[in-house]
């Protein structure tokens, strides 16, 4: 009999569909995958060869459990010159992706019943991490631009708030907070004695003239009460290494690492000093930029004939690799947007991820995180298949 704590955790539906998809592929069905939550960029080849250095040199051992330190000094560096944030190596531990970072940092935090903010959409594995560790995730929702507004955020505050999750650029929405909401978001849970959450996975990937900044690079007081959490799996193409880090104030971090040595001992080794050649090597920056310029080129294409369907509004997202428009025209005609959903993958053959999935009805993710030509089939594919809805 399974554990009540773990029977009640949802698959992530974006494997879900993932999962069909590649089913019905497997069955040689032409299928067009908008499931993915990664880049379709190779790892570049120096990050490779630094990890198959390490691997040669014998760096197959445990690692101390909140990283190797040149890794620790090189994130500190990176965080100070990038994002105006003055963290000490020792702030900082280095975890298996940005995923259990999270998890991480809500374990150290939350007792029963303690509530987190999670403005919606939300990505989706934020409800189930808090519910696994029988805190409360309450969801906030924003305005037609997916902004939090402070307004919003004092309806949902209550006694046993503890923290707010906020992650700009937006998966699923790819909406970036403009700096001034952000700092006031942030000044309202410094009143409060909300902890912030800054989950800055997509920070690589903003466009035009959409400004990321990190939540606790306001002020001092700020970046007291924040956890920044990131990631080198989508700037750097590298979702399988499993390299993340959590950088926070000094009374948690020694109980994060303490428990990621107690769960999983260390990020490996040798994907650590791939990591850190990703953050050293000079190439990286010219890397991240190619892909950031052939993001945005798709971004722009699949708006154009997104915004050419007939009955769906979409915004224009400033940030990481996905649409999120408006469908509910359709999804009502079907009964919801998980069916709407069904019906694009079995009848369009384009599979794509409903917007209940992030707390928010009546939408689909589109990931653009797919070569170009695919993109516009997969859009004519939707197109398509809603015209013989109506
Ligand atoms: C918003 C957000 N945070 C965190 C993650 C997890 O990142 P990682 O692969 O580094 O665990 C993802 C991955 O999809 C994400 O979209």
């Amino acid at each position: 009999m399974l554990s009540k704590r773990v029977s009640q955790l949802e698959a992530s539906p974006t494997l879900v569909i993932t999962a069909k998809a590649k089913e019905l592929k497997s069955k040689g069905v032409d299928v067009i995958g908008f499931g993915a939550g990664e880049p379709d960029f190779d790892t570049p080849d120096f990050i490779k060869e630094a990890c198959i250095k390490a691997l040669q040199d014998g760096k197959t051992k445990y690692s101390p459990p909140a990283g190797i330190p040149e890794l620790r000094e090189a994130v500190s560096e990176k965080l100070r010159r990038e994002n105006k944030l003055n963290y000490e190596p020792s702030d900082i531990v280095i975890t298996c992706g940005a995923k259990m970072a999270l998890f991480l940092v809500f374990s150290v935090l939350l007792n029963q019943g303690d509530e987190v903010l999670l403005p919606t959409p939300y990505w989706v594995t934020y409800p189930e991490q808090i519910k696994l560790l029988e805190g409360k995730p309450v969801k906030v929702p924003t305005g037609k631009d997916f902004v939090l507004t402070v307004d919003l955020l004092k309806e949902y505050t209550t006694d046993k708030t503890k923290a707010l999750v906020i992650n700009s650029p937006n998966n699923p929405t790819g909406v970036v907070y403009p700096p001034e909401v952000l700092k006031e978001i942030a000044t309202f849970c410094y009143e409060k004695g909300i902890f912030i959450i800054s989950d800055e996975c997509y920070e690589a990937f903003v466009y035009e003239n959409a400004e990321f900044i990190s939540t606790a690079s306001f002020s001092d007081s700020l970046r007291e009460i924040t956890f920044t959490v990131n990631a080198f799996s989508k700037t750097y193409s590298m979702t399988g290494w499993r390299i993340g880090y959590v950088a926070c104030p000094p009374p948690f971090v020694k109980a994060i690492a303490s428990l990621n040595s107690q769960t999983i001992s260390n990020a490996t080794t040798f994907a650590q000093y791939g990591a850190l050649e990703a953050l050293k090597n000079p190439s990286a920056s010219e890397y991240v930029n190619k892909m950031r310029l052939e993001f945005r080129k798709r971004r722009d294409k699949a708006y154009e004939l997104l915004r050419s369907i007939p009955h769906i509004s979409l915004i224009k997202p400033q940030g990481a690799f996905y649409l999120f428009p408006d469908f509910s025209y359709y999804a009502q005609k079907l009964g919801n947007d998980i069916k709407l959903a069904e019906e694009l993958l079995e009848r369009g053959k384009v599979a794509c991820v409903p917007g209940s999935a992030f707390g928010t009805e009546g939408f689909l993710r589109i990931s653009y995180a797919i070569d170009t030509e695919s993109l516009e089939e997969g859009i004519i594919r939707i197109s398509r298949t809603l015209e013989n809805l109506s």
